[in-house]
């Protein structure tokens, strides 16, 4: 069981070039949430999420994207502590993967993979994905849809980060607003299990104050540090 579980959220990707969700204009990339991220949204015009995942999709995959120094200490710290660190992010591009981290478990899902609703086979995704697609496992048209855990919907493998936050002695909370729950609950059940809770943040969190500790500052800068903190002290 891993002793150390980090929530990842869209700030840790940040500086890796790709956009977080909340920017002042309440917009996710010129769309509004609820027509691109909501089962209603897909229901009412899936070309359009498509459309909209693809070009995530291809932003992902392009040479400019590249997994940063929060992203590389945190594959650092399992390196150095295997078996010890969990990683539980939202986000659903797979740069904690291409940075070295193995315990990963994405919570809303990820890009690079469709999900049939025809078998209910998760796909790998590199290229675009539309309306005609057909599934390379069952082999019907038009069943797939983005792998990913939109508002409204149960995020994966709740069972699986309870258990770990329930045996964890540090949780950290990286680049997140705690806008969104459950993640946004997390803090609250690691404290009450008993662990030393941490939040590192370009700004104060909606919920900094449940953390026992807050580091500000830009992910590439205050992870590494805190990295370097935790490999001090075992
Ligand atoms: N370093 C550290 N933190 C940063 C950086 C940075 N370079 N840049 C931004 N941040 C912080 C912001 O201050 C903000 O608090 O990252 C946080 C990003 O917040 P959101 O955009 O709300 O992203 P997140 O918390 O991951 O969103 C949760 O909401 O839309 C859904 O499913 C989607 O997984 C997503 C979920």
């Amino acid at each position: 069981m891993a002793r150390i579980v980090i929530l990842t959220g869209a700030g840790i990707s940040a500086e890796s070039g790709i956009r977080t969700f909340r920017a002042v204009d309440g917009l996710w990339e010129e769309h509004r949430v609820e027509d691109v991220a909501t089962p209603e949204g897909f229901a009412a015009d899936p070309g359009l999420v498509h459309r909209f995942y693809n070009a995530r999709r291809r932003q992902l995959l392009s040479a400019e994207v590249q997994p940063n120094a929060a992203h590389r200490a945190l594959a650092r710290l399992e390196a150095a502590l295997p078996g010890e660190v969990f990683v539980v992010t939202q986000n659903i591009d797979d740069l904690h993967e291409r940075a070295g981290s193995t315990n990963v478990h994405h919570m809303h899902g990820r890009l690079l993979t469709s999900w049939c609703r025809a078998c209910d086979a998760r796909v790998p995704t590199m290229g675009d994905v539309g309306v005609d697609s057909v599934c390379p496992q069952c082999g019907v048209r038009g069943s797939l849809r983005p792998d990913v855990v939109w508002f409204g919907e149960i995020p994966y493998g709740m069972d699986v980060i309870e258990r770990e936050l329930r045996d964890c002695r540090i949780f950290a909370a990286i680049g997140t607003s705690g806008n969104v729950y459950p993640a946004a609950g997390f803090v609250q059940f690691a404290t009450a299990m008993g662990a030393h809770t941490v939040e590192l943040n370009l700004e104060a969190s909606l919920t900094h104050s449940l953390f026992r500790e807050v580091r500000q500052g830009p992910a590439t800068v205050v992870v590494p540090e805190w990295v370097d903190d935790i490999l001090a002290d075992v």
